[in-house]
């Protein structure tokens, strides 16, 4: 699967580069020849020793040691490598990345190479999160750096979240996917709504729900991983920017609307978004007073769906169209009902009843309907997944549908 592949691992400070070790022998299982660099920080964690013994080659740690440069100077060894592959990935070497520093031989290496980029992240949680961080990567990202992870998890410094460096076997699934077009998405634009919509009655309350654009956010993130453009359009959410993504944040759904309608053309569209059915009829100018008694009318406006709006045929109905359903009884047959009535193609299904804990939660469990011939619809019982399981498989059977030959490559037919 990596056969003949020529990978130059460069190990950053981590506690994660422990792990290295292990990550270079399943590369090597496959048939890849793995040449490691090494830097301080990293060889404060895993000995040359180690990684010299599982690579069978020679460790490089110094830039200005006469022995590696004769030997293998850093322009050479980013010239013999057909992916560089930076892991674990620490915060200060995707700074120096970002910026263009080349302070040692890895960020020389890094600096002087035109092949392709792949970094597997570790960090605490808030280092990841800093905004910093996330400019970093996301300049990396617009740059064609591949990102892989990182996982959320209990972490070495006992905090839990993201950051910690995805397992390498995974890595090395991302490795084995990128060689083998790993961007079956590549040059399709996808738009996706995201979150709850805000529907003002005076200045200060508004008409929401309880969506947290987990979902959406974890689509758009998994649909950029595979190649497309994104254009996320998410109502208030407490989420940062996918990296990487185009994000549009809207207020009302008639906000969200015309942000779609703007993004428009699209080749996929998925409609995660949790609308507001209703808006206030018409909104106070000024805050509404208690006046002792109920508050008799509050008259309501149906609002746009987005979705059927999207599905409406058209030279700008994008080639597929999905959308949610959001259902706390018979969730199946709801979603037949509602792909018909909207016109979409596909429909995920999830049951929101509270006891599932969806809703704001971590986890999903989908039922995908499609429509091939709305009576012989089809539906695949997804198992309980988190979001971003969800994002991912969901954007590997978007790639399948519509791009059948790039994702076998890919290595993502086996759904
Ligand atoms: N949707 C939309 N615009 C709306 C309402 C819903 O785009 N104004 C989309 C959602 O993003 C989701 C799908 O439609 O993909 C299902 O939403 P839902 O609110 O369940 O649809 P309804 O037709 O309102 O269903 P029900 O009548 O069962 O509430």
């Amino acid at each position: 699967m990596l056969t003949g592949k020529r990978i130059l691992l460069i190990v950053t400070g981590g506690i994660a580069a422990y792990k290295t070790p292990d990550l270079v022998r399943r590369l090597r299982e496959r048939g890849a020849a793995v040449r490691c660099v090494l830097t301080e920080g990293g060889a404060r964690f895993v000995t040359p020793l180690s990684l010299s013994a599982v690579s069978g080659d020679k460790v490089y740690r110094d830039l200005f040691d006469l022995t590696d440069e004769q030997e293998m100077g850093h322009i050479q060894l980013s010239r013999d490598a057909d992916v560089i592959l930076v892991a674990p990935a620490s915060a200060d070497v995707l700074a120096k990345m970002a910026h263009g520093l080349a302070t040692d031989l890895a960020t020389t290496a890094l600096l002087a190479t035109d092949k392709p980029v792949i970094v597997a992240p570790a960090m605490n949680v808030r280092m990841w999160e800093h905004a910093a961080t996330r400019a970093n990567l996301r300049t990396l990202m617009d740059r064609g750096v591949t990102v892989i992870g990182p996982e959320d998890g209990d972490m070495a410094c006992g905090e839990f979240g993201p950051g910690r460096m995805t397992e390498p076997l995974d890595i090395v699934a991302a490795v084995v996917a990128f060689f083998h077009g790993g961007r079956p998405l590549a040059g399709r634009h996808a738009l996706v709504t995201s979150g709850p919509t805000h529907e003002p009655i005076d200045p200060v309350r508004y008409i929401a729900n309880r969506s947290s654009g987990k979902q959406g956010h974890a689509i758009a993130t998994a649909l950029a991983a595979l190649g497309a453009r994104v254009t996320l359009v998410t109502g208030p959410v407490a989420l940062k920017d996918p990296p990487g993504v185009a994000t549009v944040h809207v207020e009302t759904a008639r906000d969200m609307l015309a942000a779609c309608l703007e993004a428009l053309p699209a080749d996929i569209a998925v409609c995660a978004a949790a609308v507001a059915d209703w808006r206030a009829a018409d909104t106070a100018p000024e805050k509404m007073k208690k006046d002792g008694g109920p508050l008799s009318a509050l008259a309501l406006a149906e609002n746009p769906d987005i979705l059927a709006a999207l599905a409406q045929p058209g030279p700008d109905r994008p080639a597929l169209v999905v959308g949610f359903a959001a259902e706390t009884e018979t969730v199946v047959a709801h979603a037949r009902a509602k792909l018909k009535k909207k016109g979409c193609d596909w429909i995920c299904a999830n049951d929101v009843s509270p006891e599932t804990g969806t809703f704001g939660g971590d986890m999903n469990r989908v039922h995908l309907v499609t429509a091939d011939g709305i009576e012989a619809s089809e539906v695949e019982d997804w198992p309980a997944l988190t979001k971003a399981q969800v994002g991912e498989k969901l954007a590997r059977r978007i790639a399948r549908h519509l791009a059948p030959a790039a994702a076998e490559d890919a290595g993502s037919s086996a759904e």
